[in-house]
């Protein structure tokens, strides 16, 4: 029997490239063809905006942008990207640092900059160009070297700075090749919306949602097969279906089940592995949703969440008026007098709770079986703290 060799290709947690990058063509070929169009120096017609809940997969696939970026390095007009996230570039001065590239800075104002410490930052001296003088040097840049600037995690973006970056994209789009793809989690949409209220409409928006059953077979079984590890088709309808074909859980079980085929040096799983990775799946997936259920318990929305948790064990989807008045109807009172029931909601959404795809009118839920487990342990503590409600 052949050892199974190497590290455990699977890697649950945050933007970590998976072994195998299933179920987005959509989502890629979108992107593909945005690229395809600057890259022939065209401006993008809008900005790119991606959301889901947690977990989702929007690091990798921005992670997977900048690859193809790099591909296009031997290209005429090759293309750069710029990746962000607010706690990168909590200023606009830092982010101006990065969106024009050194060799431009130093082409265009060779007396205005300096090195910083340790001779690897470029800062900007007292001289320092005013905005319309970087805008047209990005502008400039961009003609020859198109700039993706991706900012991910864009929901915890400073409005005045969002608002700051979404003029300097207008004005560079409006020019040149410059795209902007604003990443998050589903409170991004509207936190964009109090920062400029048209823009999410006018921009090209891509929901980044659970993968389908096949893609989600495809995500477990090509990895364990590259490493000559086999799996019997029933057993892999029952892990696809335990991982709710949510992208975080499709890499912890993935990685169990490499980490028993490897400790018992198997070629084939069978179901008495597919049990015992379940088991260390369902510990590592309890601890994540307890964490989530006390954030909704210390926001005091956990009697809300249960409410709205029994209206979804019926349905799949439900109508925004149906949650608000859930919300209303669980909410302590003097918590309405501090906010209203429409931002109670945006707290459940914020907290992926609760979410709504951008091709759908309709709410779904935020990160899978969250809802099961806050049910459930409401139940559990309904029997602890009145054992005769049992009979
Ligand atoms: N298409 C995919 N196929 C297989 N695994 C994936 C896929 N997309 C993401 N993953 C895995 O899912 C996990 C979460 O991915 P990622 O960190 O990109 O999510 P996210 O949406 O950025 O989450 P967060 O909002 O917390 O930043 C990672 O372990 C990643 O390897
Ligand atoms: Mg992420």
């Amino acid at each position: 029997m052949t050892q199974i060799e190497g590290l455990n290709p699977f890697r649950p947690g945050d933007g970590q490239r998976p072994p195998y990058l299933a179920g987005r063509e959509s989502e890629q070929g979108r992107l593909r063809k945005i690229l395809a169009e600057i890259s022939a120096g065209r401006p993008p017609a809008a900005n790119m905006v991606m959301y889901g809940p947690r977990g989702m997969g929007k690091t990798v696939l921005l992670n997977w942008l900048v690859d193809e970026v790099e591909k296009t390095a031997k290209h005429n007009r090759p293309l750069r990207t710029v990746q962000s996230t607010p706690t990168i570039f909590p200023s606009l001065k830092s982010l101006w640092n990065k969106l024009i590239s050194d060799d431009w800075k130093e082409k265009l104002w060779p007396n205005q900059i300096e090195l910083g410490a340790g001779g690897n930052k470029i800062v900007w001296n007292s001289k320092a160009p005013d905005d319309d003088d970087l805008v047209s040097a990005l502008i400039e840049e961009c003609k020859e070297r198109p700039v993706v600037l991706l900012m991910d995690e864009a929901h915890t973006m400073e409005p005045a700075f969002c608002q700051a970056l979404l003029n300097i994209s207008q004005q560079a789009r409006q020019n040149a090749p410059f795209l902007l793809v604003l990443a998050g989690t589903p409170g991004l949409r509207h936190f964009l919306s109090t920062v400029n209220a048209s823009f999410i409409e006018r921009s090209n928006v891509i929901g980044i949602a659970r993968l389908d059953a096949q893609a989600t077979a495809d995500a477990i079984v090509k990895p364990l097969n590259e490493h000559g590890i086999e799996i019997d088709a029933d057993d892999l309808e029952r892990v696809v279906e335990d991982s709710q074909h949510y992208p975080y859980f499709i890499q912890l079980w993935g990685e169990s089940l490499w980490d028993l085929a490897k400790q018992k040096e198997l070629q084939k799983l069978t179901s008495e592995e597919i049990t015992e990775a379940e088991t260390k799946v369902e510990n590592r997936r309890s601890n994540f949703y307890e964490q989530r259920r006390a954030t909704l318990d210390d926001l005091e929305l956990l009697p809300a969440a249960v409410a709205i948790a029994a209206v979804f064990q019926n349905t799949e989807t439900t109508t925004r008026d149906r949650l608000k008045e859930i919300i209303a109807d669980n909410l302590p009172a003097d918590s309405l007098a501090t906010q209203s029931v429409n931002e109670h909601l945006q707290t459940l959404i914020r907290h992926e709770f609760i979410w709504n795809p951008p091709d759908s009118i309709l709410f779904e839920a935020g990160i899978p079986s969250l809802m099961r487990y806050v049910l459930d342990r409401q139940r559990e503590h309904v029997q602890k703290v009145s054992p005769a409600s049992l009979a």
